[in-house]
């Protein structure tokens, strides 16, 4: 027994930020964001935006696409760096918006890997019978969460949803899952402060935003995404030239473009949504699906690799027969 996509839909805010905008903010350049990480623009949520109503609406999408019905949703799993609240958890908040009841709803907090450990997890409970129908959801709001005086991270992230929906099958479907983390390396890239840790400091009024060596998380992120790549293959018993498609992480065109050359892959068979979207965490890999999906780059049949890298760190790969 496989699990397969049946369906895949995504969410993004309306409102936009360009590099020019941030010009107008803080001491960049457009030349500089283009050319050390890709991005052009990204998307930020609207104040009465939050993680649970993205991931709604692209679980609503998602739902479409495969042609179910709540009441068929027997599991459902987030992954998100920026939850609505400390609980309940973001899973639930999507459950009940959308009628469903008396199922499984858990978020994972795995930073810009959530996705991969979601899928991974819901590929598990399908194959083993645990589940029939699972949506699988990647969302992030980390706009929330910068230091809009921090040039060095606040013009990298943005916003938004993406969820597939997965269902049972005989022929593959997901061929492999691989979800990692090598907890050394919190203090490259972190948020400062939570619950249990400087909570009091956070309710004063203290200073907070995403923190990150960049240039250092860059280097482990390159060396463990090549070598996920090999492990993944190999798992699966597969070539890098069964590969179709990557659908990568969008944290840097330059850490994109690094993975596909691991595989040997034009950019052509690459997936980029980093240019568009910036860095949307977790959302990221099903935001770059749905986009490829709906505009009918992606075909049935088609071998789909999916990685993702974040804090933690933290790191996941699919081998997906789409
Ligand atoms: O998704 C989770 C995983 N995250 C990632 O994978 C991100 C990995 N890292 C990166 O993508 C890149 O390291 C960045 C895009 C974050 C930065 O690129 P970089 O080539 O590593 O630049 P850098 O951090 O080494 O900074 C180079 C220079 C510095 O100036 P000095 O010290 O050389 O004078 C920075 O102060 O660029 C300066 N700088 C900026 N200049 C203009 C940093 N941010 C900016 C900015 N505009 N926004």
């Amino acid at each position: 027994m496989y699990s397969r996509i049946a369906g895949t839909g995504s969410y993004l805010p309306e409102k936009i930020v360009t590099n020019a905008d941030l010009e107008k903010l803080i001491d960049t350049t457009d030349e500089w964001i283009r050319s050390r990480s890709g991005i052009e623009q990204r998307h930020m949520a609207a104040p009465e935006e939050t993680t649970s109503t993205m991931s709604i609406e692209a679980a609503k999408r998602a739902m479409e696409a495969a042609g179910v019905t709540a009441d068929e949703i027997d599991f459902i799993v987030v992954g998100t760096t920026t939850p609505d609240l400390v609980f309940p958890n973001v899973a639930t908040f999507v459950q009940a918006a959308l009628g469903i009841h008396d199922t499984p709803a858990l978020s994972v907090e795995t930073a810009c890997s959530g996705f991969m450990y979601a899928l991974s997890i819901a590929d598990k409970y399908i194959r083993l019978g645990e589940a029939k129908c699972a949506l699988v959801i990647g969302a992030d709001c980390l706009t929330r969460i910068m230091d809009w005086s921090n040039r060095s991270t606040c013009v990298l992230f943005g916003d938004g949803a993406g969820a597939v929906v997965l269902k049972p099958s005989e022929e593959p479907g997901i061929l492999t899952t691989i979800i990692s983390a090598d907890g050394q390396y919190r203090d490259l890239l972190y948020y400062p402060f939570g619950v249990s840790y400087g909570f009091d400091q956070l309710r004063a009024g203290a200073p907070a935003g995403l923190t990150m060596k960049g240039n250092e998380v860059f280097k482990v992120a390159v060396n463990t995404l090549s070598r996920l790549v090999d492990q993944t293959l190999a798992k699966a018993g597969l070539e890098r030239s069964d590969v179709d498609w990557l659908v990568p992480h969008q944290a840097n065109l330059r850490i994109i473009m690094a993975a596909a050359k691991k595989l040997a892959l034009p950019m052509e068979q690459v997936v980029v949504t980093v240019r568009q979207q910036g860095n949307t965490s977790a959302a990221s890999v099903p935001l770059a699906l749905d986009c490829a999906v709906r505009d009918g780059r992606i075909q049935r049949g088609q071998t789909l690799l999916l990685e993702a890298f974040g804090g933690g760190f933290t790191w996941g790969s699919a081998l997906i027969r789409y």
